[in-house]
């Protein structure tokens, strides 16, 4: 299955794609990961990507685009891929056509998770992640069982250095100007599922899967 999960931030992209890529078996690709691996790995591309991710603005297409085209010729993506916070303007959602085009593939489905701004403002400001493993939890709607301490080896949780509320508000306005209109894109090519993300982790997950077994059936 070839995927895009499409939303603002903090609407549960990354929580849900942990879930997917584990029933579905295939690679997760999110280019907000991609960024920061690089800043802690201190790269030249980290060092340019962090001057944007630091004001929650988004990173230039060109930029994001060769990285993504790169990271879908390798072998993993041939059964498939999940693509989390890409394409994120109608800019990279037309290069990322044409570049499918070229490989002779087609996107299966586009998953949007929506929620209002007061909701997608907690739960950024709420969320640690594992330095360790990346897992992602939150102080009050997915806790540890430990403070500050993962359940699955031990690591410390960290907080991203956008998930301050001020930056955290940027990114929504940016959201709503520059990535907001794929919602019409993909819903005229008749890609779109829309996920209320308002509900639990759990519900959103079940509604993701029912639909996607469905497609599976249909491509059999
Ligand atoms: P990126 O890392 O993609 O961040 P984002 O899009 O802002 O989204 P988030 O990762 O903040 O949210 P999410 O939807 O994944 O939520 P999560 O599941 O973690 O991008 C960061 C930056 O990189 C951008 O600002 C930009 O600068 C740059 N960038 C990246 N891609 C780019 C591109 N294509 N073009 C240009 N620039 C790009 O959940 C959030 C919290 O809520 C967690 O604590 C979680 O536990 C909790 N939670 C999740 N679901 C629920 C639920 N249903 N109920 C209660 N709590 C929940
Ligand atoms: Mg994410
Ligand atoms: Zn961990």
């Amino acid at each position: 299955m070839r995927l895009v999960l499409l939303g603002p931030p903090g609407a549960g992209k990354g929580t849900q794609a942990s879930n997917i890529v584990e029933k579905y078996g295939i690679p997760h690709i999110s280019t907000g990961d991609i960024f920061r691996a690089n800043i802690k790995e201190g790269t030249a591309l980290g060092q340019e990507a962090k001057s944007y991710m630091d004001k929650g603005l988004l990173v230039p297409d060109a930029l994001v685009v060769s990285i993504v085209k790169d990271r879908l010729l390798k072998d993993d993506c041939k059964q498939g891929f999940l693509l989390d916070g890409f394409p994120r303007t109608v800019n990279q959602a037309e290069a990322l056509d044409s570049e499918l085009e070229k490989m002779g593939i087609n996107l299966d489905r586009v998953i949007n998770i929506d929620a209002d701004a007061d909701i997608l403002i907690e739960r950024a400001v709420g969320r640690r992640i594992c330095k360790e493993c990346g897992a992602t939890y939150h102080i009050k709607f997915n806790p540890p069982k430990v403070e500050g301490i993962c359940d699955k080896d031990n690591g410390v949780l960290y907080q991203r250095d956008d998930d301050v509320e001020e930056t955290v508000s940027t990114r929504i306005g940016v959201y709503m100007e520059q990535t907001k209109p794929l919602i019409e894109y993909y819903n005229q090519k008749c890609l779109l599922l829309n996920v209320d993300g308002t509900q639990a982790i759990d519900a959103v997950f079940t509604v993701i899967s029912e639909e996607l077994d469905k497609q599976l059936k249909v491509d059999l």
